[in-house]
């Protein structure tokens, strides 16, 4: 197995919260793209993709991944749901580590999410809808880039911790 452990999936999936169980029984260091993105930037998401476009983000996205193959250490990366939308993105995870899907129904990212302000693809009316068009495209990306993926429905994160760590 390679060491770093990288969890992808759509937004709501629960990857940050799963990441830090995974983190703790490990002993390894919790990386979020999103919040090393907002630290290294001092702005949030929303911010950067209303100052300077989605395209704009996925650079960052890609230069976050990057940088920690740099690194050379052992990681538990919890991963921005669009990541995997650029091939490039996909090789370099598969490159830092084994990669984990966390499958979610849009069903519990719509009551997750409800009344979430701060994922700019998901504002403006109807957000059900949306998720489940984004779902829908994004399906296949999300299976293709994985080396394992795990249906995390009507699971607890430490239960979800737990499925992944007897499948790697
Ligand atoms: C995005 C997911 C978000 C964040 C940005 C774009 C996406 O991360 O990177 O809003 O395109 O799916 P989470 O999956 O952590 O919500």
């Amino acid at each position: 197995m390679k060491k770093s452990i990288i969890l992808i999936g759509f937004m709501g999936a629960g990857k940050t919260t799963v990441g830090r169980c995974l983190a703790r029984k490990l002993g390894l260091s919790m990386i979020d793209t999103d919040y090393y993105i907002e630290q290294t930037q001092k702005m949030k998401i929303s911010e950067i993709f209303a100052q300077y476009g989605e395209a704009y983000f996925r650079d960052l996205e890609t230069k976050t991944i990057q940088h920690l193959i740099k690194q050379g250490e052992n990681y538990i990366v919890s991963c921005g749901g669009g990541m995997v939308l650029r091939s490039e993105n996909r090789d370099l995870l598969k490159t830092l580590g084994t990669v984990i899907y966390l499958r979610v129904r849009p069903e519990t990212v719509a009551s997750r999410l409800k009344g979430d302000t701060t994922r700019p693809l998901l504002q403006g009316t109807d957000a059900e809808e949306k998720i489940k068009n984004l779902l829908t495209l994004r399906e296949g990306i999300y299976e293709a880039a994985a080396d394992v993926q795990v249906d995390t429905d009507g699971l607890l994160p430490e239960e979800i911790c737990v499925k992944i760590l007897n499948q790697i």
